[in-house]
């Protein structure tokens, strides 16, 4: 195969930095195609943790190509700060290894600022959004309004057209929002001054990696967020801005759909989510707060104790059908352990009839009921086992039973943060 989509198949966080890590070793060109530095792809190597925000996760690995396309929403500055930080910490990047899309959009300032005044505004209806600008940066991109990544290659293109955008939405956070606005000019200097930082990475990607793809060079798309944050197929309104699985690379790395040759979703044996929004097998009791605990269920991109719950068949069986994945891989199984009983939703109860589909239809998401099927648990510390026969006995049952209840192959499990902490079952 040479190009897999590996995406997120819950709310998030499902520790796709390690595994695209992983599976990166086998690829040349690791490519983001959606959303920007509000993910936060953890890698632990050794002694040394790295948390990405919008570099791939590829860079660890010396001779890999990292892209980020055009789909991509990208904040200039956290760009050249995570650059920095990698260098700093003996990482060699430059363009010979990280390419930037010259369509990507960029997210300015003033989209951080309404992303955090909108949502004080939205009171009840909030999302819980990471607070990095990506609605307001996506909604201008769809407005026409935006500015890409080859605007601020030109300075006096870039001062012209980000006068004009500032211009209004500064009226807006004054005027509508009582808050203080920006400093045109101030800002305007920042960011045609980030532009010949930005400009030695700066590239067709989506040519080069079409090019890569046909000179059968092997592409890895690293999803961010996951497929319940769907704009189009989540829990809308309590989504992300951009399509999170293999369905948004075509748009997104302008990669042909059909050049897209397998895709494989990751979800953690349990469920988390962060921020606001539907979430049927949440656990808001002492049984959630152990898998907190077990788990260090607490934001990487902004620290925010993630809300947690059993695993839903319903939710993850709909994400890999969603992107076409036939085969899944399964994290935090380690998190497990020390559970007498561990449960995982089979069906829904909505009003008395028993749902084995996701409702993608109801608004109305306060009406599900999850139905359990209850596993006996296991005690044993299963970060050390690099076998599937070396698992306890419930630990195995538990993964065939989520296999079969999921209809889909579960190629590798994932047993602790560390690289080497998984256990193959055929990837
Ligand atoms: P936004 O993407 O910052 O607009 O946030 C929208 C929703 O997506 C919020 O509920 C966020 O918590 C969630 N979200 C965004 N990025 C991530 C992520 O990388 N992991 C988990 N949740 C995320």
């Amino acid at each position: 195969m040479s190009s897999t989509s590996v995406f997120g198949a819950q709310w998030g966080d499902e520790g796709k930095g390690k595994l695209i890590d992983l599976l990166s070793r086998d690829a040349d060109f690791v490519v983001r195609y959606q959303g920007g530095a509000n993910a936060g792809h953890t890698v632990v190597v050794g002694k040394e943790k790295y948390v990405l925000h919008l570099i791939p996760s590829g860079i660890l690995h010396r001779s890999k190509v990292n892209v980020i396309s055009n789909g991509v929403a990208i904040d200039p500055f956290k760009f050249l700060d995570e650059v920095a930080g990698l260098r700093a910490r003996g990482i060699h990047v430059d363009a010979s290894n990280l390419r930037l899309s010259a369509n990507a959009h960029v997210i300015f300032e003033h989209h951080r600022k309404l992303d955090q005044l909108s949502e004080r505004w939205r009171g009840e209806g909030r999302i819980g959004t990471t607070g990095r600008g990506i609605g307001p940066a996506y909604a201008d991109k769809a407005a026409r309004t935006g500015l890409r990544v080859c605007d601020l290659l030109d300075p006096e293109h870039c001062r012209l057209r980000l006068r004009a955008a500032l211009a209004e939405k500064n009226a807006i956070i004054e005027h509508v929002h009582g808050a203080e606005p920006l400093d045109l000019e101030g800002e305007l200097d920042r960011y045609v001054a980030v532009g010949s930082s930005l400009a030695p990475f700066v590239a067709d990607t989506g040519a080069e990696v079409r090019a890569a793809y046909k000179s059968n060079k092997v592409i890895l798309f690293e999803g961010a967020q996951g497929a319940m944050l769907d704009i189009d197929s989540g829990t809308y309104p309590f989504v992300t801005s951009s399509n999170t699985g293999a369905n948004g690379i075509s748009a997104g790395a302008s990669f042909p759909p059909r050049w897209v040759e397998r895709a494989i979703g990751i979800a953690k044996a349990y469920t988390t989510r962060v921020g606001e929004g539907p979430f049927p097998t949440e656990l808001d009791n002492a049984v959630g707060a152990k898998i907190r605990e077990q788990g260090n269920e607490y934001g990487s991109t902004t620290g925010r104790p993630r809300r947690c719950g059993w695993f839903d068949t319903v939710a993850v069986r709909f994400a890999l059908e969603l992107s076409g994945a036939d085969s899944w891989i399964v994290t935090n199984l380690d998190v497990l352990s020390g559970f007498e009983t561990i449960e995982a939703a089979v069906t829904y109860d909505i009003h008395g009839k028993r749902v084995r589909d996701w409702p993608a239809a109801t608004p109305d998401f306060s009406a599900i009921r999850p139905v359990y099927a209850q596993h006996p648990g296991w005690t044993e510390d299963i970060t050390r086992v690099r076998r599937f026969e070396d698992l306890p006995q419930n630990a195995r049952s538990y993964v065939e039973w989520l296999e079969r209840e999921v209809g889909a192959k579960i190629v590798l499990l994932s047993v602790g943060p560390e690289r080497d902490q998984v256990i193959s079952r055929g990837l």
